[in-house]
């Protein structure tokens, strides 16, 4: 960073005390040296958040964030460095600070420059091409609202778009590369978008990487065109107008997601502008972490088809096992999506609909049994099982229980008996999950306890010592846990445990080496002790007794059927595969 700029924020912390400042976002109290509060950055009940006024810092020991006056703005606004140190210079009536001409940037990338090369020919395109403002014109686009989006044209004419880039140096190869032109079997190279409106694709930086084009005439196929996979883009990592979108999603603290361009765009036209859309493929993880990044709530807006409705559904498997609180807005008959709504009925018609949106699971049950009958047993106990699927991978219990009651109502089942159900079912699922995913590591795949498994038995030891810590240490090792922060906190348990320490919250609290469990404490300590209650440690550590069985007998077993192949003993071979088909069924 060059002097100036280390000048300028070293001003900016003179001119702004941070206590005052964070204070504005976050109610703080005196302790000790330090300031207190509710971290804004995650979500929890007791304060975990401090700032430090000397070192002019703020920390947080639940979710770590921490950082000076700009990491605040940079994270609270959803800023970049540069515009979190713009914003704060404003705030304490600097000028604004003078950049070098190009930053050191190890990151870039001559493609940068051709992607922003030819979205300026699309744009300057625009302008020239009367049939292209008439189509965006026709769907209500207003001219300001291209420039916002830099909505250009690529004209239907193959000939001037290639000659324009070589003029300029770029290479067809790179053009290649980057989706901008085809090449036939004969050579013959030509423009990959063609009379259509093109949508440039922006990183949070907003450089362009990528297009997405929609053909201007009804009868063109297909209806939308999109930039492929590559080095700088990959579809599935990046959202569309997140750049635009990120600040009022953190003022609002909360996303929409669309799904496609001209929804994100006619939304931000009307003033919904915590909009974004995934990019002609479907919502992934990646996109559902981003967007976790700036907002405490999604809500999902997709079109009201059978499609959309799947997607829905998709999407929601997605951010449950996340733990990002999800709504579903509903897009009302006649209405096929959010674009064609907001035009029709406006804003604030879109913001009742967004007021009364349901939540995820509640959305998913009724998506699951419209128009089904579900006092047919078989149908009811599908449409059950479906749902106690979304329900195990949902951490906070009390949201399952006001649904529990109105699926008994829904079915005529007594609540209890779905309750039994449900713990059956998650319990059962442990073990075949562990065989069929293929996401865990392969040291992971070996351990008896899964993520769940040990959620419970750690909470079940700071909720109960008495009762669990015992028991529970002779029956299992650290080696049965996950590698990470499950098996580091049962070693630190088990120490504790041995020093006749009391496993509390308290002992991990004061003493800083162990602050990267104080979270993960947290998190446990605030689950409903529901989920501990009944036999499930009990068949927790059943489960783990008959997998330990198994792999004494089978994987003995298995060893004999290999030296029994080794040695073309086929029909002692046969006889032990038999015999371990047979134990890998036995019920546990
Ligand atoms: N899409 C795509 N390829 C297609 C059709 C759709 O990649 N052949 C993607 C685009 O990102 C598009 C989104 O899916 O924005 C939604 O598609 P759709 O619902 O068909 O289009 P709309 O957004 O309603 O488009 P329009 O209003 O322009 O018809
Ligand atoms: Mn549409």
């Amino acid at each position: 960073m060059d002097h100036h700029i280390e000048d300028y924020i070293q001003e900016i912390k003179t001119r702004i005390n941070i206590v005052d400042f964070i204070g504005k976002y976050v109610s703080l109290r005196k302790a000790g040296q330090n300031f207190v509060g509710l971290c804004p950055f995650h979500v929890e009940k007791t304060p975990s958040f401090t700032v430090n006024p000397r070192k002019e810092i703020f920390y947080c020991f639940g979710c770590h964030t921490g950082g000076d006056i700009i990491h605040f703005v940079e994270k609270f606004e959803g800023l970049t460095f540069q515009e979190a140190v713009e914003e704060l210079g404003k705030n304490a009536g600097l000028e604004p600070p003078k950049w070098g001409h190009r930053r050191s940037d190890s990151q870039y990338n001559p493609w940068f420059e051709f992607l922003e090369t030819c979205s300026q020919y699309f744009q300057k395109n625009m302008n020239q091409h009367p049939e292209a403002q008439a189509y965006l014109q026709k769907r209500g686009i207003h001219a300001s609202t291209i420039a916002t989006f830099q909505i250009g044209f690529a004209p239907p004419d193959p000939k001037d778009f290639i000659s324009f880039f070589t003029k300029l140096g770029f290479q067809k190869e790179d053009a290649k590369t980057l989706g901008l032109v085809r090449e036939k079997d004969d050579g013959y190279t030509y423009p990959y978008f063609r009379n259509r409106v093109v949508f440039p694709i922006l990183d949070l930086r907003k450089r362009v990487i990528g297009f997405g084009g929609r053909a201007i005439d009804q009868e063109q196929m297909p209806k939308y065109l999109n930039s492929p996979d590559y080095p700088l883009f990959h579809k599935g990592e990046n959202l569309y107008a997140l750049s635009l979108a990120r600040s009022s999603m953190n003022r609002e603290k909360s996303a929409i997601l669309v799904e496609g361009y001209m929804d994100v765009i006619s939304l931000y036209q009307h003033g919904i502008t915590n909009v974004t859309a995934s990019l002609g493929t479907a919502f992934t993880l990646e996109q559902a972490k981003l967007l976790r990044k700036y907002s405490d709530t999604l809500y999902i807006c997709y079109d009201a088809d059978e499609a959309g409705k799947k997607a829905i559904l998709r999407s929601i498997d997605i951010v449950l096992p996340m733990g990002f609180p999800c709504r579903v807005i509903q897009i009302p008959k006649p209405y096929k999506d959010p674009d064609d709504f907001i035009i029709a009925k406006g804003k604030e018609a879109f913001l009742h609909q967004m007021k009364t949106a349901k939540g995820a699971l509640e959305y998913c049950w009724e998506a699951l049994t419209e128009g089904k009958n579900l006092q047919d047993p078989i149908t009811a106990s599908a449409v059950v099982e479906s749902i106690f699927r979304r329900f195990m991978k949902v951490k906070d219990p009390v949201r399952i229980e006001s649904l529990l009651k109105q699926i008994s109502l829904d079915i005529k089942i007594k609540p209890s008996l779905l309750e039994e159900r449900l713990y059956s079912m998650s319990r059962g699922s442990l073990s075949g999950r562990r065989k069929t995913n293929s996401k865990r590591s392969k040291q992971d795949s070996e351990t008896i306890i899964d993520e769940r498994d040990a959620t419970l038995v750690l909470k079940a030891m700071i909720t109960h010592p008495k009762d669990w810590a015992g028991i529970i240490f002779t029956k299992l090792h650290k080696e049965d846990f996950p590698t990470g922060i499950f098996r580091d906190l049962f070693t630190e348990f088990y120490e504790l445990f041995q020093e006749k320490k009391s496993i509390q919250v308290e002992n991990f609290q004061e003493d800083p080496d162990k602050e990267i469990f104080y979270s993960k404490l947290m998190e446990l300590q605030n689950m409903n002790n529901k989920c501990i209650e009944g036999d499930v440690i009990p068949q927790i550590l059943c489960h783990v007794d008959a997998v330990r069985k198994k792999k004494n007998i089978l994987i003995p077993l298995q060893e004999r059927v290999n030296k029994a192949e080794l040695e073309g003993n086929f029909e002692e071979s046969k006889r032990l595969r038999v015999e371990i088909l047979r134990i890998s069924r036995e019920e546990y």
